[in-house]
């Protein structure tokens, strides 16, 4: 997950590849609920694992429910038959509409004393018409902040289920699908008739949770989508074992992918056509506007059809969340793109209709907006701008936006707070670089070099973390190297040069994290001595081993950017990036910080001789004639000797933003 504060995408050129997705939310939310509510043992394969599935089981533990996770595979314990909680709980929802609206109404049925709270922004997203179905039917549910939103207060209900449930459906499909799973709680000796007023939004939604309720032994009869009958006599009933299908929301941007970036085609696993949830619907969306899809059982393939995409109106009432990845489509049509019938939009993680339109205008589109619908006009090559997303702590707004990046004026695209996608894709932005691919001169590289000691391998991985990029220690490659070479009983000298240089083309090495794997061997601590230090220095002067080490080192400018830390990185193996950092600092300053390190580690030292140490391994790096230690010329100076690292990390930091500029 990228955990930085923005995330710029480099302009992206094609995609091609497979991608499986991550469990669909809306059904991982139901079927813990589901399971927790049953007598016994339900094992649930393929959870996601996203902020809204913990939010629910969190609860469920809270509630007193075996909860067990491994992976992807949760094993709960049913609450059915066992005590229900007489203590006082306090429950944070976080964000989750899917936990908060179904949780809220199993509980006010069971009852007992419990506080429901959110973030801020949960506070702000209505509940009323929930609440209000609910103590129509006796339950006990103070509202402790404002009127029609949480927090809320449960306490016990005196349950009256002899007249129709009236429940508002055009608000939220969640307070009918809420009081679906609460409501055979109290069917055990009578029938339930839950009536819906007004039209009822997201259908799909309640597809699915009828399918689900079927699973866990409730038949719930309908009439239209007007009636919604629980038969007296139903009980929960475990399905044993249940899997859940990736997200079809999810599937949206990579089926969008597919109709948008040239290549050879997206495959997605774990949905295909035949899926349970709504939001499989947006195929078809997709295809009227070009994609050429074809579905198997679990999978979808899709490829560029129309080029450009077509504009179309469409009521999306059948697809609200998936959707608004029809309005970034929009961007590249022939013609403008109307989506009517959105007005749950405007109630959503944040108000969609107003972020669609402000973040697509920031690109540079012209878009019109109403209560419930948005048209967007195509943003012809000459027009995008290059702009920073706002993304209003809401997942779907990130993933649409990341598709601005395959833009006709080739511009990368920032997305402000890329964690966001944790709710419901915690690895989206991991799937869509695995697939997307542009070229070289698109993914910007970062060179930082200076004298030994100077602290450029900690600036370098520091300012890679903070952009969220790769971290190339191109040392570590000679230090690895000479280790390889010693291994194999080779000498470090230039009568060796051909057989170390042969191991240096076909280094098995691979980084994770701090450490550093040899043949899959952890050599980390063997390296990183002094003596790995002077090894390296020694193979490193030999020219074919340079040279057996450019693809290697080239391999690292992967998406989306790379740092590059070592000698020759801005002068040989990325002459061109965009940015170069030549870091000082005086000799004395170093001495002093490579002491404190040996000291911490255990080891005794000489500050006056380490420093005689570092001048003259100055001395003989910066003349030596095989790639010698001296900044690239458009390198930009950073003395850190009175600087602490962050205050580095800082400055690195102003140059590069100052190189990319986002309106
Ligand atoms: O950065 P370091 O201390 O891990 O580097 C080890 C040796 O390798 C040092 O002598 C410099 C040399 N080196 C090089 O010649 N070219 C690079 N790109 C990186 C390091």
């Amino acid at each position: 997950m990228f955990s930085t504060a923005f995330l710029d995408l480099p302009a992206l050129q094609g995609a091609s590849g497979t991608v499986t997705l991550p469990g669909s939310k809306s059904i991982s939310n139901r079927v813990l609920l589901l399971s927790a509510l049953c007598q016994g043992t339900t094992v649930v394969h393929d959870l996601l694992d996203s902020d809204d599935t913990q939010v629910m089981l969190a609860a469920l533990r809270h509630l007193g429910c075996g909860v067990d996770v491994q992976g992807t595979t949760v094993t709960i314990n049913g609450l059915g038959g066992r005590a229900w909680p007489t203590e006082a709980i306090e429950f944070f929802m976080g964000n989750a509409g899917t936990a908060m609206r179904p949780l809220t109404a199993a509980l006010a049925v069971q009852g007992g004393d419990f506080t429901l709270k959110g973030v801020p922004r949960m506070h702000e997203r209505p509940i009323g018409d929930l609440v209000d179905a609910l103590r129509e039917l006796g339950c006990t549910i103070d509202y402790l902040g404002n009127t029609g939103y949480p927090p809320l207060r449960i306490g016990q209900p005196q349950l009256q289920l002899d007249k129709p449930i009236p429940v508002r459906g055009d608000v939220s499909s969640q307070f009918l699908t809420a009081l679906l799973m609460a409501l055979p709680l109290a069917a055990t000796d009578r029938a339930i008739t839950i009536e819906v007023i007004g039209e009822l939004i997201s259908k799909p939604y309640i597809e699915i949770t009828l399918n689900l309720l079927a699973r866990y032994g409730i038949q719930v009869e309908r009439q239209g989508w007007e009636k919604f009958v629980i038969p007296a006599g139903s009980r929960y009933q475990s399905p044993g074992t249940i899997h859940v299908e990736a997200d079809a929301s999810s599937a949206s941007y990579f089926i969008a992918l597919g109709a948008i970036a040239k290549g050879d085609g997206i495959r997605i696993q774990g949905v295909g056509a035949d899926s349970i949830q709504g939001d499989i619907r947006f195929m078809d969306a997709a295809a009227q506007m070009g994609a050429n899809i074809i579905s198997g059982p679990n999978w979808l393939e899709i490829q560029r059809g129309a080029w450009p995409l077509k504009g179309i109106t469409l009521d999306c009432n059948h697809i609200p969340d998936a959707a608004m990845t029809l309005a970034v489509m929009a961007l590249y049509a022939d013609g403008p793109t109307t989506l009517r019938n959105i007005a749950s939009w405007r109630v959503k993680e944040t108000d969609r209709i107003a972020a669609m339109a402000t973040e697509s205008r920031k690109l540079g589109a012209t878009v019109e907006e109403g209560p419930d619908w948005i048209t967007i006009h195509p943003l012809p090559q000459g027009q995008w701008q290059r702009a920073s997303i706002h993304t209003y702590d809401d997942h779907r707004v990130a993933m649409c936006f990341s598709l601005a990046a395959f833009n006709a004026d080739q511009l990368p695209v920032r997305i402000e707070d890329p964690k966001c996608v944790a709710k419901t894709f915690p690895d989206y932005f991991e799937a869509l670089f695995s697939v997307a691919h542009t070229s070289a001169h698109n993914i910007p590289v970062i060179c930082i070099d200076g004298p030994t000691a100077s602290g450029k391998g900690t600036l370098a991985s520091r300012v890679a973390a903070a952009l969220g990029y790769h971290y190339l220690d191109s040392g570590a490659l000679y230090r690895v190297t000479a280790y390889a070479a010693l291994q194999a009983g080779l000498t470090l000298e230039a009568a060796d040069e051909a057989k170390i240089a042969e191991l240096a083309r076909r280094l098995p090495v691979r980084f994770e994290g701090e450490q550093v794997l040899l043949s899959n061997v952890d050599v980390t601590d063997a390296i990183r001595c002094e003596q790995g230090g002077m090894n390296a220095s020694k193979v490193s002067v030999l020219p074919a081993v340079r040279e057996a080490l450019v693809d290697l080192q080239h391999s690292f400018q992967r998406l989306p950017g790379l740092l590059a830390d070592g000698r020759d990185m801005g002068t040989v193996i990325f002459p061109n990036a965009p940015l170069k950092v030549f870091l000082t600092a005086s000799a004395a300053q170093r001495a002093e910080r490579r002491h404190k390190q040996l000291i911490s580690k255990g080891f005794s030292a000489n500050i006056d001789a380490l420093r005689a140490d570092l001048e003259a391994r100055d001395a003989r790096d910066t003349s030596r004639s095989v790639a010698p230690l001296k900044p690239a010329q458009d390198a930009l100076q950073l003395d850190n000797s009175s600087l602490t690292i962050e205050a580095s990390v800082e400055q690195v930091m102003v140059w590069w933003q100052s190189r990319q500029v986002f309106g």
